[in-house]
């Protein structure tokens, strides 16, 4: 073993040691970059008092740029496994986007019509008549109390999407 040799060794650690770090520290710097910011995350949330909605009138809420309907059911409307129960009431919940081409649709006569192209979705957003090919879609959600809220996927959330997947 020579000097020259030593020499050598310890410039090869002190560069991998090097390069290390600084991989180490760009690593950090790009999740840092990625990470969502702290008002985008709690943005992300949105709380809907349930106990303020009108049977039979649906409220159309934003959420993350997306319509979504809240539909308190009334006594004739037909129950479904999609139903939110909360206490007495059920509910729809459903982005209002048709699943066809992604129209809003509009309440009618007890339905969701799709001006777009004549698409139905019943009380329960089950489509019901022309081009839509599933019925309107679930967004996340969990329940506390009386109270809604988009952006988190709850218990109540994954019985229903379940019992759409069935
Ligand atoms: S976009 Fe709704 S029926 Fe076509």
């Amino acid at each position: 073993m020579s000097n020259e040799t030593n020499r050598r060794d310890f410039l090869g650690y002190t560069f991998a040691a090097v390069a290390a770090v600084g991989g180490a520290a760009s690593l950090v710097g790009m999740k840092k970059a990625w990470d969502p910011l702290p008002s985008v995350l709690a943005s992300g949330f949105t709380e809907v008092d349930l106990s303020g909605i009108k049977a039979g009138e649906p409220s159309t809420i934003m959420w993350r740029g997306k319509p979504i309907f809240v539909l308190k059911k009334t006594a004739e409307m037909e129950s479904s496994s999609r139903d939110l129960v909360v206490g007495e009431d059920r509910f729809t919940i459903a982005i209002g986007l048709c699943t066809h081409l992604g129209c809003i649709p509009a309440w009618k006569k007890n339905m969701w019509k799709c001006a777009c192209h004549g698409g139905e979705f019943n009380a329960s957003g089950k489509q019901t008549f022309g081009p839509p090919p599933r019925p309107l879609d679930l967004p996340p959600f969990s329940v506390s109390g009386t109270t809604l809220v988009l952006g988190e996927e709850g218990p109540e959330y994954k019985k229903i999407a379940a019992a759409m997947k069935a």
